[in-house]
């Protein structure tokens, strides 16, 4: 089983509470997670990109690093871990995004893979004047076919001549090429997503479900799969799951209990609200699952909660899954998490028994978290 670290891009990770770690997001945190992770055999590191936040009292996602550049910095400081930035697909072009892949290829020697989103959040694009209007929700993985397409054509060939009915190509060229191969991940949910994944992905993520219900995500392999059936390629899940770990379940549940008690109502306004404007790409999107009203103060993600050794045994019952080849982690506190993961729950986990950490950790470096 794999694991991966979502980096915290944006302030506060992914807790809309204002009972949760409060921080701004900055280069040298992400990389003392990012190397401490790499330290403790995580296999990989993927960022998002956010372009506009939810406000309220925490300003919640209102700052926000960019994720090539951030990935970019991290490369440079990383000798094993993958890394992956996202492309906002509707404001970069493709050739651009061919080249910066490129560049990163050549940075992190080969260790570079591209997470491809059609954005769903309208505002991040208006203010921009980009947001190609609300008819974009139903062709939104048409649109991204067509960007990938060329995407694979100019890192296979260095030129692309593509014509279709939002790009046209001509005669363009990127080089370097990349040294390894590209992969490319995405993270649909709904169906047109899934079979854009069967079609043109490498790994697909999909949001956990629940709390403390690590398999209640499976059946989102078995539709993978149908669509996989039709295209013929492999194309695993990766599931992704927030970590609430402590010595005890009762010290573990009153964290979350807390974060809860100090959600910030007016950011999930924003995005119950925002969350709920596709209705184009039909009653499966699950866009609609980061806006539920079930745990909005984590975004919904599936969230598991409890002693390291329970924590350990729940990521156990991920591994079991077919189809499934690896958790993408968050936190509510990535450092500490980070740390706890390496030191206390990672070496209870049988799908994890193969990993060796080199050496201990004598000191956790301390970092100053600003508010
Ligand atoms: C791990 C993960 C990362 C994601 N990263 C982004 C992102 O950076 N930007 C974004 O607009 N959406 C992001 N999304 C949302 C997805 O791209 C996608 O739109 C969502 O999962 C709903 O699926 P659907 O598009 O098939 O309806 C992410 C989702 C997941 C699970």
């Amino acid at each position: 089983m794999k694991i991966g670290v979502f980096c915290p891009i944006g302030n506060n990770g992914w807790l809309l509470s204002e009972n949760a770690p409060q921080y701004q997001p900055s280069f040298e945190m992400n990389k003392q997670i990012v190397q401490r992770a790499e330290h403790y055999g995580f296999d990989f590191a993927l960022s998002m990109i956010k372009l506009r936040g939810f406000g309220g009292k925490t300003e919640f996602w209102d700052h926000n690093l960019e994720t090539f550049t951030l990935m970019a910095g991290l490369a440079a400081v990383t000798s094993k871990i993958q890394i992956y930035a996202t492309a906002a697909t509707l404001v970069m072009p493709p050739a651009i995004v061919a080249r910066m892949a490129s560049t990163i290829d050549s940075i992190s020697n080969g260790r570079f893979g591209l997470n491809v989103v059609t954005g769903w959040q309208a505002p991040e694009y208006k203010q921009m004047g980009m947001w190609p209007g609300d008819e974009y929700f139903a062709k939104r993985y048409d649109y991204l076919s067509e960007y990938v397409e060329i995407l694979r054509e100019l890192w296979a060939t260095g030129q692309s001549d593509f014509k279709g009915e939002h790009f046209q190509m001509d005669d363009c060229r990127v080089s370097p090429r990349p040294q390894a191969e590209m992969k490319i991940i995405c993270a649909g949910q709904s169906d047109t997503g899934l079979a854009f994944s069967a079609k043109y992905a490498d790994y697909n993520f999909v949001f956990g479900k629940g709390l403390n219900t690590p398999t209640a995500y499976a059946d989102i392999n078995d539709r993978l799969k149908a669509q996989t059936d039709k295209t013929g390629r492999d194309v695993s899940t990766y599931v992704l799951f927030m970590l609430i770990a402590a010595e005890t379940d009762d010290e573990a549940f009153a964290k979350w209990q807390n974060y809860n008690d100090g959600a910030d109502v007016e950011a999930i306004n924003w995005l119950l609200n925002q969350g709920g404007k596709d209705t184009k790409s039909g009653a499966d999107t699950n866009i609609r699952q980061m806006a539920s009203s079930v745990s909005p103060v984590n975004i919904n993600m599936g969230t598991i909660v409890g002693s390291y050794a329970n924590v350990a045994k729940m990521l156990d019952e991920i591994g079991e899954i077919k189809g499934t080849e690896g958790i993408l982690l968050t936190f509510d506190d990535f450092i500490q998490g980070v740390e706890d993961f390496g030191q206390k729950i990672q070496p209870l986990m049988k799908c994890r028994e193969h990993i060796v950490v080199e050496g201990e950790a004598t000191q956790i470096p301390v970092l100053e978290k600003s508010a």
